[in-house]
């Protein structure tokens, strides 16, 4: 019988003969018994195999049995010598499947994140890694639990697309024009009728603009999807490719959409903390020191709510302590975040209602004039997880908006339509699926949450 390591070690001790495949983490030698460690990435501890010497079939293959070696074992599951696991595999007999030389470069210590991301295509071999993939799995799961539990249907949206849909010309461009001789108009501009889709394309950076096109037929939708961004932000929490998640919901206003918002990220964290417990415990001892009781307690209490002018009169008071200080109308930047989290509220923290310059043109005009029924959650460590809004849905206003801000009005022509043909009230959010990784583990730089990730110069593996 073949199983995986996660169900091997919650086996009771008896005389079948089990088979285990997987990598071996560490190998300790004695002069009777050898110990070997072996890991297949279904739970954090790996399982431990005893070899007896005196019986053991194979002795000739020890010498070849190393660190990072694929091998395959065969055994009984006994009860363990040792305190700390239940049950281990007393190794009758083991098959070397990829030897591994010495120079592996994940030799039994402790490696430094720097270190790892240059080994990219070793590191989920790795505790640290291994416990992110698999948190980052069960959210993947969460998330769309969620909402088919709700009712929402999922929904493809172009990668690549023409609409920049944040309006910061952040966005990639995606051609088969050749640099080296770029065809040109009569009055000398590039001339995209000749490229691949014979306009300029780009890569998306917000499946909302769709999206909002199927929550006008569906009801409620989402996605959950690759998203690029150009922007030269050499932080740790900004990646020029990362997956977002954006419901969208039609008969819907400001209020709903906190409220989905909210039960949505408890019910992730809910489900990291029912799933993978002993990766959390991993996390809650090496990375962040009580990120299991900050998780409960975020799932156990409402988010703070306050305004954007509330914010700003919060903050307003703290300003010599800011290395950007804040008046009405100034982008509320991650020190101020994190002081509104993590100072004020000790939690997460929805701003709504934000100066409309300051935000997406799609976002609904409040009776003011001055600000939108935007919002963002704020998360304690992080700062901004999930950025949404009330979507403007009055033809008239939307068109005033967009003329305001420059935006040709052709380039959006069915975006337009959607206002035209039985217009809604609607409304749908974001979520940085890697932010809110790093907020559940506890993982300090983005570019860990990710397998490949990819920012400004680095785009390797
Ligand atoms: O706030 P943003 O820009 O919102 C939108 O794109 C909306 N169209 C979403 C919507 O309403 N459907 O981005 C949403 C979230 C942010 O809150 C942040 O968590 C994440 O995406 N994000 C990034 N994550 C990693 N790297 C980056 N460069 C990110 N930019 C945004
Ligand atoms: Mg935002």
């Amino acid at each position: 019988m073949k199983e995986r390591i996660n169900a091997i070690r919650n086996m009771e001790p008896s005389d079948a003969l089990i088979k285990a495949e997987g990598w071996v983490r560490t190998k300790r030698d004695g002069k009777n018994v050898t110990f070997l460690e072996l890991n297949d990435g279904s739970c954090l501890k790996g399982l431990q195999l005893v070899i007896d010497k005196s019986e053991f079939r194979n002795l000739s293959i020890l010498d070849s049995i190393t660190t990072g070696c694929a091998i395959s074992a065969e055994g009984k599951i006994v009860k363990s010598e040792g305190g700390e696991q239940g049950v281990e595999m007393a190794c009758e007999d083991i098959t070397l499947i990829g030897e591994c030389p010495s120079d592996y470069p994940l030799q039994k210590k402790r490696h430094t994140v720097e270190f790892l991301r240059e080994k990219a295509h070793l590191r989920a071999r790795t505790n640290l890694f291994g416990a992110v993939t698999r948190v980052r799995n069960t959210m993947a799961y969460a998330i769309h639990s969620f909402f088919q539990e709700n009712g929402f249907v999922y929904v493809n949206t172009p990668i690549i697309t023409a609409s920049d849909c944040e309006g910061a010309g952040e966005m990639f461009q995606v051609t088969t024009l050749d640099l080296e001789n770029v065809p040109r108009t009569e009055d000398g501009k590039v001339d995209y009728g000749k490229d691949f889709f014979g306009r300029m394309a780009k890569l998306t950076v917000s499946g909302q603009l769709s999206g909002e096109t199927y929550a006008m037929a569906m009801k409620n939708i989402y996605t959950f999807g690759p998203t690029f961004r150009a922007e030269n932000s050499n932080t740790t929490r900004h990646l020029a490719e990362f997956w977002m998640v954006e419901p969208e919901m039609a008969f819907c206003d400001l209020y709903g959409d906190m409220e989905v918002a909210e039960s949505f990220l408890k019910y992730i964290f809910k489900a990291v903390l029912d799933k993978n417990g002993e990766d959390m415990e991993f996390f809650n001892s090496f990375v962040e020191k009580g990120v299991i009781e900050t998780l409960e307690h975020v799932i156990n209490s409402p988010f703070e709510h306050m305004t954007y002018t509330d914010a700003i009169k919060i903050l307003e008071k703290e300003n010599s302590r800011f290395d950007y200080p804040v008046h009405w109308g100034s982008d509320i930047q991650s020190e101020h975040e994190r002081y509104l989290t993590e100072q004020v509220a000790k939690r997460p923290v929805i701003v709504t209602d934000y100066p409309k310059e300051i935000k997406a043109f799609y976002m609904k005009m409040n009776e003011d004039g001055k600000t939108v029924r935007g919002m963002d959650v704020l998360a304690p460590r992080l700062g901004e997880i999930i950025g949404g809004s009330e979507r403007e849905y009055r033809y008239d206003v939307l068109l005033e908006r967009m003329k305001e801000l420059g935006l040709n009005e052709k380039d959006y022509w069915w975006y337009l339509e959607l206002r035209k043909y039985g217009t809604a009230p609607h409304a749908g959010f974001g979520l940085g699926f890697e932010r809110v990784v790093q907020y559940v583990t506890g993982v300090s730089n983005i570019r860990d949450v990710i397998p490949y990730p990819r920012y400004v110069k680095n785009a390797d593996f």
